[in-house]
């Protein structure tokens, strides 16, 4: 080989192995309106210049449709490709929503063609469906969900609409609650799907010790039991923080301090590890309020992003940090609560959150997994999510048992990051070339 094909092929597996870092993106502004392309723009710009932290260039969309139209592509797609900012896609399932979600995907594949099917990480058929379709979510009143039957019917649907297309090789996933994955009713989603999308706030799950000092413990555990029904499958974390303002929820407070405290502890162990799309850049004037730049769309975020206080030594307790007892197969009974979600739904809605997801650089959560736990003092739940900025947000929560049976994992523990470990493959050829 040519030393220029050997860089080229070391640049594209560098490529391939890169992990995503970013924000979930609603459709709607803060009063209502439908977001256009310059104001994905302005979303995407903002993030990717965010003081003390850079990195930040990935986008998880919530529906393919632009608001205000049947069927026509997102706008965010335009944004996007003017931004180079890469994106997991999402379409709007619920609600029958399935025909036009995929009708505009097609669009956007045919109008937009490599420039845009290129940043493409993955592709979420829903969006936390099974959640609001269980007990808990019903009880919440957080709207229309769909059950796995359905789920995997859509899910069938967009493969066949994506065969012969530029994106017939996406990763196809579901994003939803975590304790929905690891609720065995639903596991044929999970045998349907390439990757699954974690949805997890320790601040929602009131029916645990859901302190601040706690919440890191309380996130690795639903990892953790998300990993342990994967049967080996990447799981990115698509929703996860912790709000700067709001109410309290149990022993959880929403406070600026306890906001930077989740993002030190939790998001700094899963940065640049796992494809993980943070809730949210900017919140509007929700309660809680996620957003780490406040309500009004700044670079100056509410504290400081820089990890720089974090070593990757602290993510080795990750586990040990669980309430367990155990053995290192385990058994985890997830006993618990789901939580508010946002009664926000992609069509109508701007905020969403997210929340971190292991995937194919399980470098910290497969060691945090492998170590694991034996679950325990039954706790342990659920998430949520945020609120939406059309300030639909519901935050009520209730109690649902579930348990999942987590198996050990014997993962790629100590093996280098994809993203690490296709730079050093590039340095090498890099050399070698010159
Ligand atoms: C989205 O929410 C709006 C307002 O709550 C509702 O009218 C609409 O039917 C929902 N659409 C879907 C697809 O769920
Ligand atoms: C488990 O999943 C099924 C199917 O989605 C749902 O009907 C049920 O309510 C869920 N159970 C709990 C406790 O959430
Ligand atoms: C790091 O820790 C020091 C000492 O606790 C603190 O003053 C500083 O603000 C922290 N820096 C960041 C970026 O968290």
């Amino acid at each position: 080989m040519q030393m220029k094909q050997v860089l080229a092929l070391a640049l594209s597996i560098a490529a391939a192995e890169a992990t995503y870092k970013g924000f979930n993106y609603g459709s709607t502004n803060e009063d209502g309106s439908y977001r256009y392309k310059a104001d994905f723009v302005s979303q995407f710009k903002n993030a990717k210049n965010l003081q003390t932290t850079s990195g930040f260039n990935s986008a998880r969309l919530y529906t393919m449709i632009q608001g205000g139209t049947t069927d026509s592509p997102i706008e965010a797609i335009e944004a996007a490709i003017e931004e180079e900012v890469s994106l997991l896609l999402g379409l709007w399932t619920s609600g029958g929503g399935t025909t036009n979600e995929i009708a505009a995907l097609k669009s956007a594949i045919s109008t937009y063609g490599s420039s845009f099917t290129d940043l493409v990480v993955g592709i979420s058929i829903g969006s936390e469906d099974l959640y609001r379709d269980s007990v808990t979510g019903q009880e919440a009143d957080d709207g229309v969900g769909m059950t796995p039957d359905e789920l995997v019917d859509a899910i069938d649907q967009v493969k066949d609409a994506i065969a012969g297309t530029t994106l017939s090789g996406a990763s196809i996933g579901h994003v939803d609650t975590w304790d929905a994955w690891t609720n065995s009713s639903n596991s044929a989603v999970i045998d349907a799907v390439d990757w699954l999308g974690f949805d997890g706030y320790p601040y929602f799950q009131t029916t645990d010790e859901n302190t601040i000092e706690n919440a890191k413990s309380l996130f690795y555990q639903g990892v953790d039991a998300t990993k342990g029904v994967a049967n080996g499958k990447d799981v990115w974390i698509t929703e996860t923080g912790w709000p700067v303002s709001g109410a309290d929820e149990g022993e959880a407070v929403a406070s600026i301090a306890n906001a930077k405290k989740f993002w030190d502890e939790v998001g700094c162990s899963i940065f640049g590890n796992v494809n993980t799309w943070w809730y949210i850049m900017q919140d509007y004037g929700a309660s809680p309020s996620f957003g780490i730049v406040g309500e009004t769309l700044s670079t100056t975020p509410l504290f400081d992003l820089s990890c720089s206080n974090y070593t990757s030594s602290s993510s080795a307790s990750v586990s040990t940090a669980t309430k367990s007892a155990g053995s290192s197969s385990s058994v985890a009974t997830v006993t618990g609560s789901p939580v508010g979600r946002h009664g926000n739904n992609g069509t109508a809605a701007s905020g969403f959150k997210s929340i971190p997801a292991a995937s194919s650089t399980p470098l910290i959560i497969a060691t945090a997994t492998a170590s694991s736990s034996t679950g325990s003092s039954g706790s342990s739940s659920g998430s949520s999510s945020g609120s939406s900025s059309s300030g639909s947000s519901s935050g009520s929560s209730s109690s649902s048992s579930a348990s999942a049976s987590t198996t050990a994992y014997s993962g790629a523990v100590g093996r280098p990051a994809g993203s690490i470990f296709g730079a050093v493959v590039a340095a090498i050829a890099l050399a070698i070339a010159v």
